[in-house]
C-alpha cells in the first residue's frame, strides 16, 4: 500500500516575513500568545446537544491545531436567566466544570489555549425568565424582562464571579465578559434600556457600575495567570447609544477593574444596520478600535469581517489594533492560521461572509455549520481533509465545475480516488461565477480560488473548456460518473414571453444584454433580489458607512449618523406570484438587510401578482390592492427558478455507467450551494464507502 500523504507542510516550517506583525507574539499578563489572532467567541448550538460536548472539544481542537492564538468559547449563561433560550448552556455547578475539562484538555493537548465567554443574554433571552435593569422590552425580543431588584443585581454579579472561577476549575486559561451586542451589560450602560433610580441606574457612573464589579470581582476571586478579556461594545448603533466618550471611560475604568484585554463589540441585535454580512467591507470597523489605541495599557482587539491574513496584517500595521478576532473565518477554515505562517494563503477556505450555515443555523435552533466548509462542527464524521489517502485504483469523473462538482472531485481525490472533473466553461466556479457579480458578493471569487487550487494540489484532471460527450465517459471506464452539470433557467410561459425584452437572470449578469431604466422583475426569491440589487447599485455612491448611516467621525451617540438615500437611476418592479411579504424566504439574519437595501434604492416589492400578458405597452398584471395594472417597462428578467440540467443523464443510465446527479443538477429547487458543496462531501464518502470496501 502507498503511504499515506499529508496535505499540510510540517508544522515547524521557519515564521516568514509577509506578516510580520500577524505573527509578533503578544504578552497577556503572565501569558504568551503565539500570533495576534484570536478565534472569536460563537455558540454553535453544540453546547446544548446531547453528546455535544466530544464533538465541541474536537472542534476546538482543530482549530488549535491550526494555529490560532487563542480561542473565545461560544457565550456560556451564568444563570437561568442568562440563558439565550430555553436550556440553552450554563456555567452554574461543578459537573458543569467537569463536563468543560474535555475542551480544555483537547485545546490544550494541541497545545493552544482557551477562554470561556460569559454572557447573560438580560431582555434577548427568548424566555418567561428574561430579567434586565428595567422592564423594557426589546424591539426583537417576545418577551418582556423583569428589572431586576437591587439584590438581584448583586446576586447576578456573584453569578458572573461564580461562573468564572467554575470555568478557571474546569481548566479555562481565562474568560471573556460579553458586555457588547445589547446582552444584560450593555442594558444596564444605555440610558434607553436603565431607567433605575437606585446605584445601578441613572448616572453614567451608576451605570457603568455593573460591569465594573464584575470584571473587578472576577479578577479578585481568580489567579494573576488567569486572563480577563471585556468584550466593550464600541459603536451600538442603537438610538441612546454610548457617546464615544462614554466608551472610553468605560475602557479604562474596565482596565482599573483589572482586565487583561479589552474586546471591540459593534452594533446591538435590534440595530438595524449590517455589522457582519457580506455587504460590510473587510475589516470594515477597525477604525472604531483604532480611535480607542494608545489610551489603555492593555492590549485591544479589533472584530468584524476579518477573514485573510492580508487585511489583518494591514490593519495591525495600521495601528488599528493589538490583536485581530476572526470568529466565522474559523468555521469555514480551521488551519487559516498555520496556511499563513506557511505563505499559503491561496490555500485559505476564506468565509464569505453569507452567514446562511452559520448565524441563520443558530437562530433557527440548529447547529452551525458553514457553506463553504460542511466539516465544521462535524469533525468527528468526516474524514480528516488534511490526509490524502493512496490511490485506490478506482477512477471517476465529475462533470459540472460548480460547487458541487468542485466540492465533490476534490473529496474524491482526497479519499484516494483518480478523478476527471470537466468543465464546459474555461473556469471553474459555475454559479459562483455569476454570485459573485452581485454587489458585496464578491467574496464568492474565494471560494473558487479555494477550490482551483485545492484541486490542483490533488492532482485532479481538470478538463476546461471541454464539454465532454457522452461516449467519451462511457468508453473511459470510469467506475461512477457525478453529474454536477447545474441548472437552466425556467422559461416563462405567459403571452409575450417571446418579445426581446424579456430576458433571464443569466444573461443580465453575465452583462449580455443591456437593460433599459424601467425594469419588472418576475420572481422575489434569492435570485430576484440579487437582479434587483444588480440593476439599482447605482444609488450607493457614497459608500458603506455613509449609506447606512454610521457615524465615521464617532460624535454622535451610538456612533449614528443619517443614512445618505439616494434613489436608483432606475425604477425596478420586484414582482412574486405567491401571497405574502417578498423575501420572506431570504436567509434569517440577512433578509431584512436586502429589503432595507431595495426600499432605500426606491425598488418596488409587490406579491400576490396575477400575471395577464406582455405586449408593446408593458406588463399586465393584477394586484390585490392596486387591481389591474400595466407598468411600462423596457426588460422583464425572468428569475422564476431553475431545472435541473443533466442532459447525460438518460443516455450514461442506459449504457450502464453507475451515474449520481448532485447539486442543481439533482435538485433545483432554491440554488442553494450549502446543500451543493455538502452533497458533494457526501456522494465522495459514500462511494468510497461502496466501491473501496467492494
Ligand atoms: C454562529 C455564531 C455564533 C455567535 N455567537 C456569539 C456568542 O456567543 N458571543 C459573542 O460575543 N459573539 C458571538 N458571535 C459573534 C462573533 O463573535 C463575531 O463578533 C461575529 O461573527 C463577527 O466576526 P467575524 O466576521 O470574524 O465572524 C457569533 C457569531 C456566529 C457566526
Ligand atoms: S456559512 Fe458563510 S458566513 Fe458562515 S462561516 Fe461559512 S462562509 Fe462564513
Amino acid at each position: 500500500m502507498t503511504d499515506i500523504v499529508t496535505l499540510n507542510k510540517p508544522s515547524h516550517v521557519k515564521p516568514h516575513t509577509s506578516y510580520p506583525h500577524l505573527f509578533s507574539p503578544l504578552k497577556v499578563g503572565s501569558t504568551t500568545l503565539p500570533n495576534r489572532v484570536i478565534m472569536g467567541s460563537m455558540h454553535t448550538g453544540l453546547e446544548e446537544l446531547k453528546g455535544g460536548f466530544p464533538r465541541l472539544a474536537k472542534f476546538y481542537a482543530e482549530r488549535a491545531k491550526g494555529g490560532v492564538g487563542l480561542i473565545v468559547t461560544g457565550g456560556i449563561a451564568p444563570n437561568r436567566a442568562g440563558v439565550t433560550a430555553w436550556g440553552g448552556a450554563r456555567m452554574t455547578r461543578n459537573r458543569h466544570a467537569i463536563a468543560h475539562q474535555q475542551i480544555t484538555n483537547a485545546v490544550h493537548n494541541e497545545g493552544g489555549k482557551i477562554v470561556m465567554q460569559i454572557l447573560h443574554s438580560g431582555r434577548y433571552a427568548y424566555t418567561p425568565f428574561a430579567v434586565a435593569p428595567s422592564a423594557i422590552k426589546s424591539p426583537i425580543s417576545k418577551f418582556k424582562p423583569r428589572a431586576l431588584s437591587s439584590r438581584g443585581v448583586k446576586r447576578t454579579i456573584k453569578d458572573f464571579v461564580k461562573s468564572a472561577k467554575l470555568a478557571m476549575a474546569a481548566g479555562y486559561d481565562g474568560v471573556e465578559v460579553m458586555g457588547s451586542e445589547g446582552y444584560l451589560i450593555n442594558e444596564f450602560i444605555a440610558s434607553e434600556t436603565n431607567k433605575r433610580t437606585d446605584e445601578w441606574g441613572g448616572s453614567f457612573e451608576n451605570r457603568i457600575r455593573f460591569p465594573k464589579e464584575i470584571v473587578r470581582q472576577i479578577r479578585e476571586n481568580t489567579t494573576p495567570d488567569f486572563i480577563v478579556i471585556y468584550r466593550l461594545s464600541m459603536l451600538d448603533l442603537v438610538h441612546g447609544g454610548s457617546s464615544w466618550d462614554e466608551v472610553e471611560k468605560l475602557a479604562k475604568d474596565i482596565e482599573l477593574a483589572g482586565a487583561n484585554m479589552i474586546n471591540t463589540g459593534i452594533g446591538w441585535h435590534e440595530a438595524r444596520i449590517p455589522t457582519i454580512a457580506t455587504m460590510v467591507p473587510r475589516g470594515g470597523f477597525a477604525f472604531v478600535t483604532k480611535r480607542l489605541m494608545g489610551k489603555l495599557g492593555i492590549p485591544l482587539i479589533t472584530t468584524n469581517r476579518f477573514n485573510d491574513p492580508e487585511n489583518c496584517e494591514r490593519a495591525l500595521a495600521d495601528g488599528c489594533a493589538d490583536m485581530i478576532s476572526m470568529a466565522r473565518p474559523f468555521l469555514a477554515d480551521p488551519h487559516l492560521m498555520r496556511k499563513s505562517l506557511e505563505e499559503s494563503p491561496e490555500s485559505i477556505n476564506t468565509c464569505i461572509g453569507c452567514n446562511q450555515a452559520c448565524l441563520d443555523h443558530v437562530f433557527e435552533q440548529k447547529i452551525a455549520s458553514c457553506l463553504v466548509n460542511p466539516r465544521a462542527c462535524e469533525e468527528d464524521i468526516w474524514h480528516d481533509a488534511s490526509i490524502v489517502k493512496p490511490l485506490n485504483g478506482h477512477k471517476i469523473a465529475v462533470v459540472g465545475g460548480g460547487p458541487a462538482g468542485m466540492s465533490c472531485a476534490s473529496e474524491l481525490a482526497t479519499l484516494g480516488f483518480e478523478v476527471d472533473l470537466f468543465e464546459k466553461a474555461k473556469s471553474l466556479g459555475g454559479q459562483f461565477n455569476v454570485a459573485k457579480k452581485i454587489p458585496g458578493k464578491g467574496e464568492f471569487e474565494s471560494t473558487i480560488r479555494y477550490f482551483t487550487n485545492l484541486l490542483s494540489s490533488l492532482n485532479v484532471g481538470l478538463h476546461l473548456g471541454e464539454s465532454v460527450s457522452e461516449d467519451q465517459l462511457i468508453q473511459s471506464g470510469y467506475s461512477h460518473v457525478v453529474l454536477a452539470s447545474g441548472v437552466s433557467p425556467r422559461k416563462w410561459t405567459l403571452s409575450g414571453a417571446d418579445r426581446p425584452e424579456v430576458v433571464n437572470y443569466l444573461e443580465v449578469l453575465n452583462g449580455d444584454v443591456e437593460i433599459g431604466k424601467t425594469v419588472a422583475i418576475v420572481g422575489a426569491g434569492g435570485i430576484g433580489f440579487d437582479v434587483a440589487d444588480f440593476l439599482t447599485h447605482d444609488s450607493e455612491a457614497s459608500g458603506f458607512l455613509k449609506s447606512w448611516g454610521i457615524d465615521e467621525s464617532l460624535s454622535n451617540r451610538g456612533g449614528l449618523s443619517k443614512p445618505e438615500r439616494s434613489v436608483s437611476q432606475r425604477k425596478v418592479y420586484l414582482l412574486q406570484r405567491s401571497p405574502g411579504k417578498p423575501g420572506s424566504k431570504l436567509g434569517k439574519t440577512t433578509g431584512w438587510i436586502h429589503r432595507v437595501t431595495l426600499r432605500k434604492r426606491g425598488v418596488e416589492m409587490w406579491s400576490d401578482i396575477d400575471y395577464k400578458h406582455l405586449d408593446e405597452h408593458g406588463l399586465h398584471l393584477s394586484h390585490p390592492e392596486k387591481g389591474s395594472v400595466t407598468l411600462p417597462v423596457d426588460n422583464v428578467v425572468i428569475c422564476a427558478g431553475q431545472m435541473p440540467f443533466a442532459p447525460l443523464l438518460d443516455t450514461l443510465e442506459n449504457a450502464g455507467v453507475k451515474v449520481t446527479c448532485i447539486g442543481g443538477a439533482s435538485n433545483a429547487r432554491g440554488l442553494d450551494a450549502q446543500r451543493a458543496i455538502r452533497e458533494g462531501l457526501k456522494l465522495a464518502t459514500k462511494l468510497e464507502s461502496e466501491l473501496v470496501s467492494e
